[in-house]
């Protein structure tokens, strides 16, 4: 039977059109990534900007009234999604390459539309600065989604303590703040629980309040600090972000700035992990090391080698691999975001380690399609426990969420044969141009069409780019 040419070229996705257009989202994929494994990995990286400092940062220029340029943003899905709520929102938005340019001067809603913040949780953050703003904001309760039922009950009690009146009707957040001025008040906020979006939230509420407002057991996430630099670039007056205790002395209003957001720790997690897995050594930069310290931590107990080059670049050196205990917490401690890639790692680790997630009650779905590539994993409530085994082999798998796609693609770069993965739109909304990424590693991977999977299929020698220098 004649094969049927559908490659897709793994080209960076080109959002310059669709930021602003909301009827060009992307319908259901019907793709899938084929990835030849026992890959030996070579070359460099170029890490991206951080989708979740990207993400947060956008909601922040609602903030400001003149014009905001972004740099080092990353091209995703996730960015494509902001960027058309912030349009429905009435934001003007133009992009260009890795460069963004955002301007809120009028706002022309205080309603976000429910059919993107659905898919898109980060966006639910926006409820902070356009009740700042404009004294209103009607922002659609997110759902739960794929690693848990996250609920945003912090985001709604910090902002009622500023004086929002918030209450939920047919699935929507209405909240407003009555007075003449409209103006969200200071307030002492203890939030039970680090979380990153509520301290976002509330951080960027509080920088145009009446007043100062002090965030205690705030998240302590690079992301927050990079979102807090933004803002106090733009005058906002913050200190302690970074730390468990945020201060915002309020300010009336804040002005036009160019910011750079900072590498995203996650992707460079991930190829790290690529280079330990596939016993590969790679170089990584621009990084911060500083915020990796405990994947670090944790690789190099399983044996790795990481090497800091220089001050943002990074080496990772293969070594024998072997098991160790994991738990996931709020930063510094090990992130949730890297426990997936991890988990993909131990399973090629000598002996047995214990997986714990704590951070979300649902984050363990990608087991069940690990142990399809012949790993040996037994899940225990909230725990892994993972039996390293010397082999994996390439098979069907489907991604169920981001960072489960991104341990999918790991264990198929070391599996033998060749692993089919479906649901890409999992990996697209994270990973900025992971194929082109790999390929240039010397990874023997293709995207094709659902239908072509159905025969045997081999990529073209061609198609394999000579790793770079
Ligand atoms: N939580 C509540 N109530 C709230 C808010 C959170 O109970 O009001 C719970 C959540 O249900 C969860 C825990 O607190 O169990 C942590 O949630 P958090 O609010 O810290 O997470 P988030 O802000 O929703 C961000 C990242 C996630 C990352 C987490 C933890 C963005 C856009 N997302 O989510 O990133 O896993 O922090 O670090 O910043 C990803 O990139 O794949 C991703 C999921």
């Amino acid at each position: 039977m004649q094969r049927i040419s559908l490659i897709l070229e793994d080209k960076p996705i080109n959002h310059s059109l669709s930021l602003t257009d909301t009827n060009a989202l992307p319908g259901e994929d019907k793709s899938v990534l084929q990835i030849w494994g026992r890959a030996s990995l070579k070359g460099h990286v170029k890490i991206s900007g951080a989708k979740n400092s990207a993400l947060a940062i956008m909601a922040g220029a609602l903030l400001c009234p003149e014009d905001c340029r972004l740099h080092n943003v990353p091209s995703l899905v996730d960015i494509m999604r902001m960027g058309q709520i912030l349009s429905a929102l009435g934001v003007k938005l133009e992009n260009n390459g890795e460069i963004l340019d955002i301007n809120a001067r009028h706002l022309g809603q205080s309603q976000a539309p429910y059919e993107l913040v659905s898919q898109l949780r980060a966006s639910f953050f926006v409820i902070g600065p356009l009740l700042a703003r404009l004294g209103v904001a009607r922002v659609p309760l997110p759902g739960g989604c794929a690693i848990g039922a996250r609920p945003v009950d912090l985001h709604v009690r910090g902002l009622q303590a500023m004086g929002a009146e918030v209450h939920i009707d047919h699935g929507i957040v209405h909240a407003y703040v009555s007075g003449n001025n409209r103006k969200l008040k200071g307030a002492k906020i203890y939030l039970d629980y680090p979380s990153v979006g509520a301290t976002e939230t509330l951080m960027m509420a509080a920088t145009l309040a009446e007043g100062e407002t002090t965030i205690e057991n705030a998240a302590q996430e690079p992301e927050v600090a990079d979102l807090a630099n933004f803002c106090i670039a733009m005058g906002a007056k913050i200190r302690g972000a970074g730390t468990n205790t945020i201060i915002v002395s309020g300010v009336p209003n804040l002005h036009s700035v160019e910011y750079s957001i900072i590498p995203d720790r996650i992707e460079t997690g991930t190829f790290l992990v690529a280079g330990a897995i596939t016993h590969s050594e790679i170089t990584l930069s621009s990084v911060v090391p500083d915020h990796l310290t405990a994947v670090i931590a944790k690789l190099r107990e399983i044996g790795a080698k990481v090497i800091a080059e220089e001050p943002n670049c990074l080496r990772i050196v293969p070594g024998r691999l072997r098991a160790t205990d994991i738990e996931t917490l709020p930063y510094p401690g090990f992130p949730t975001d890297m426990q997936a890639p991890f988990m993909a790692l131990l399973t090629k680790s000598e002996g047995d380690s214990v997986i714990t997630e704590t951070v979300f009650e649902n984050r363990l779905s990608h087991v069940a399609e690990l142990n399809r590539m012949g790993a040996d994993i037994r899940v225990k409530g909230n725990h892994a426990i993972v039996r390293g085994v010397p082999l994996l082999s390439g098979a069907p798998v489907v991604a169920t969420d981001l960072r489960a796609s991104a341990a999918l693609v790991l264990a198929a770069l070391a599996a033998e044969g060749k692993t089919t993965i479906q649901r890409l739109h999992h990996l697209d909304r994270g990973y900025d141009n992971l194929e082109g990424k790999l390929r240039q590693l010397g990874v023997r991977l293709q995207r094709v069409q659902e239908e072509a999977e159905e025969e045997e299929t081999s990529v073209p020698e061609s198609k394999v780019t000579a790793p770079s220098p």
